[in-house]
């Protein structure tokens, strides 16, 4: 093996950076040399590449974002999109790719892979973590720890006013941000994907809470199918019209920052895991971390996350903050 390419694709998340590092200075030490295509799969269309050395990956395994930068590109869907794409890795001569993302980047990278014979490696970015095959995405623990952060915060205040407070969170499919935070913060409530019917219930709880409570906080994924924070906010206001209520879309906050010290660990043994596994013939598979060991899981099998969710997490939650 004498040279990679890397990229990030899809939404960014926090510890890309340090995962980014981590390739590029494995596959150095292996005196394998590093190009980095920028933007993505649409990089790698318009042949956007940059040498990596180790100089260019100094001092970001702190930086959230990606020094790669990352899109989702449209084109890449198409076919023509497609054939440019593995033009340009032909005329580069690469002998391996890794691609940093999430279920979207895996999916585009089984279609390279029926375009062009150049083994594939992902690792798992997103702060979503909505994958097969790994106990922690990188940028979910950082994600988390930001949603807790904001809702602390809210919760200050909504204590000193008695207020009711809607808080919704990022996961368009999936709830383990809401659920992870909602854990993590003391919410009263969290509404998810995974779950049906939710606002009955929620409206059932809210009746049957402690009277001496004066904040509630209710976190909403995204992806809930109520419709998001501010209407399940107008559904309450009519079932209880004594609540001064508010809502908070923490939106894209949640995607920056720097890596906690877990997301910089977990994303380096990663991305050096990635280079040791394309060295030892395997790819066409995603890396992760289950139980502290390292995993490789198929990308078909990677992007197979169900709705299925730990009941006894949810049941934990409202026992606890009753
Ligand atoms: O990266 C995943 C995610 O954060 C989802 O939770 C969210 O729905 C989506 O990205 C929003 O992405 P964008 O604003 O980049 O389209």
């Amino acid at each position: 093996m004498k040279k990679l390419a890397l990229l990030t694709s899809g939404g960014d998340a926090p510890g890309m950076n340090a995962c980014i590092r981590a390739v590029v200075r494995t596959a150095l030490h292996q005196n394998i040399e590093v190009v980095g295509f920028r933007h993505g799969y649409e990089g790698l269309i318009h042949d956007e590449h940059i040498q990596l050395s180790h100089k260019s990956v100094a001092n970001i395994i702190q930086r959230g974002g990606t020094i790669l930068k990352t899109s989702r590109s449209q084109k890449f869907r198409t076919e023509e999109g497609l054939q440019l794409a593995a033009n340009h890795l032909k005329k580069h001569n690469v002998d391996g790719l890794v691609v940093i993302g999430g279920d979207g980047t895996f999916t585009g990278a089984i279609a390279l892979s029926h375009k062009i014979n150049v083994p594939i490696v992902g690792c798992p970015g997103t702060i979503d973590n909505d994958l097969v095959g790994t106990d922690f995405t990188i940028g979910y623990d950082t994600a988390i720890n930001t949603v807790i952060d904001a809702v602390d915060k809210i919760r200050d205040t909504a204590e000193s006013h008695d207020r009711v407070f809607i808080v919704e969170v990022m996961g368009r499919d999936a709830g383990l941000i809401a659920l992870r935070s909602g854990i993590g913060s003391g919410a009263e409530a969290i509404l998810i994907p995974e779950t049906k019917n939710d606002i009955p219930k929620l409206i059932e709880r809210l009746k049957a809470s402690r009277k001496d409570k004066s904040s509630k906080i209710i976190i909403v994924a995204e992806g809930d199918e109520s419709g998001g924070a501010y209407k399940v906010a107008e559904i309450l206001k009519e079932f209880f019209p004594q609540f001064d209520m508010r809502v908070s879309i923490l939106g894209h906050m949640q995607r920056g920052g720097s890596p906690s010290c877990m997301e910089r660990v977990n994303a380096s043994i990663m991305g050096y895991n990635a280079v040791q596994a394309l060295l030892q013939g395997k790819y066409g598979v995603m890396i992760g971390i289950v139980n502290k060991q390292v995993t490789y899981t198929p990308f078909d099998k990677a992007i197979k996350h169900t709705q299925a969710l730990n009941a006894d997490m949810l049941k934990m939650m409202e026992i606890l903050s009753v």
